[in-house]
């Protein structure tokens, strides 16, 4: 039985994804002996924040929506990382360090931080470019062309300045993920991760906007996710595409085995620590260890 992301061996499928999960609690995962955590997301500033809440779980379900920001840069983080590398490969866990940038000549210093930092994979993340967590107006970006067309440009100075594999965390906003895979693979990308949250999502509570972003949007995650990115996994899969996370709504064993089902080498998990916490998380790999792969 072996679980692989490109040649990386993985203890088991799960990978904890990127958020605003606290460096304890990712170090908490590695204990537990997860297959891999993804730092960050991280950029070269810390580019949005705005006040609590941050997070809103809509009611009778296990789905949520969170309010983005970056709220940290990978330059204040170094130290962080090189530790949680270290520590996380004395217990076989990988990692997988995650950016944003808006400017593509900006991923040269993020993937070389990384490499130097041990980080196995790294991941661009574009989606809070959507959100306006750049501080600009996403503009242009909101129209998944555009986006494609950024996306491949940091690949492309990514692949050039690393030689660690890269992974591209799509957007909800990229619907049309064959197309836009061929030409991320085509700069340099060689794992797919479908998908970040749904964007953009609106709550209204008591007629307030609930989060205090400019115009309240969010990112929707959670088990309503799950039927749309299985969906993309499965069309990027029978398109030929290897090496896929597929994260959304898994909050069980049986949707893990969905995900597989439908074409992912691993899956990514974030909101069912809100939903079950830690002790959820550990049951999850606990009983993901004892998956075979077909
Ligand atoms: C509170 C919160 C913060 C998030 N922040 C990030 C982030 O910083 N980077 C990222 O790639 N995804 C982020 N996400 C998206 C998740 O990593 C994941 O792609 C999405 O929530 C769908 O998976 P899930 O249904 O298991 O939560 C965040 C999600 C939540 C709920």
């Amino acid at each position: 039985m072996s679980w692989k992301l490109e040649e990386i061996e993985l203890l088991n499928p799960i990978v904890l994804c990127g958020g605003m999960l606290n460096d304890a609690l990712i170090l908490k995962a590695i204990d537990f002996g997860i297959g891999a955590v993804t730092l960050g997301t991280y950029s070269s500033n810390s580019l949005s924040s705005h006040p609590k809440p941050w997070l809103y779980k809509l009611k009778g379900s296990d789905c949520y929506v969170n309010s983005y920001g970056i709220r940290h840069s990978y330059f204040d983080k170094e130290g962080f990382i090189k530790k949680t590398v270290a520590y996380a490969h004395s217990k076989k866990v990988k990692v997988i360090c995650s950016y944003v940038e808006r400017e593509p000549e900006l991923s040269e210093k993020a993937v070389k931080l990384f490499e130097e930092a041990g980080c196995d994979i790294v991941e661009y993340n574009p989606t809070p470019l959507v959100m306006g967590c750049s501080g600009k107006d996403p503009g242009d970006l909101l129209d998944p062309v555009n986006l494609v067309k950024l996306t491949t440009e940091h690949i492309k100075v990514a692949s050039s300045f690393s030689s660690i594999p890269i992974s591209v965390k799509f957007p909800s906003t990229i619907s049309n993920v064959v197309r836009a895979w061929n030409q991320f693979v085509e700069r340099g990308a060689s794992i797919a991760h479908i998908m970040n949250a749904i964007i953009p999502a609106l709550v209204l509570v008591d007629g307030e906007k609930y989060f205090k972003t400019e115009r309240g949007f969010g990112g929707m995650s959670g088990e309503c996710v799950k039927p749309v990115s299985m969906a993309r996994v499965k069309m990027l899969s029978d398109g030929g595409a290897r090496n896929i996370i597929g994260t959304g709504g898994i909050m069980s064993l049986q949707d893990v085995q969905d995900y597989i089902s439908s074409g992912a080498s691993a899956v990514g998990v974030h909101s069912l620590i809100y939903s079950k916490g830690l002790a959820g998380l550990k049951s999850l790999i606990e009983s993901s260890n004892k998956l075979f792969r077909a």
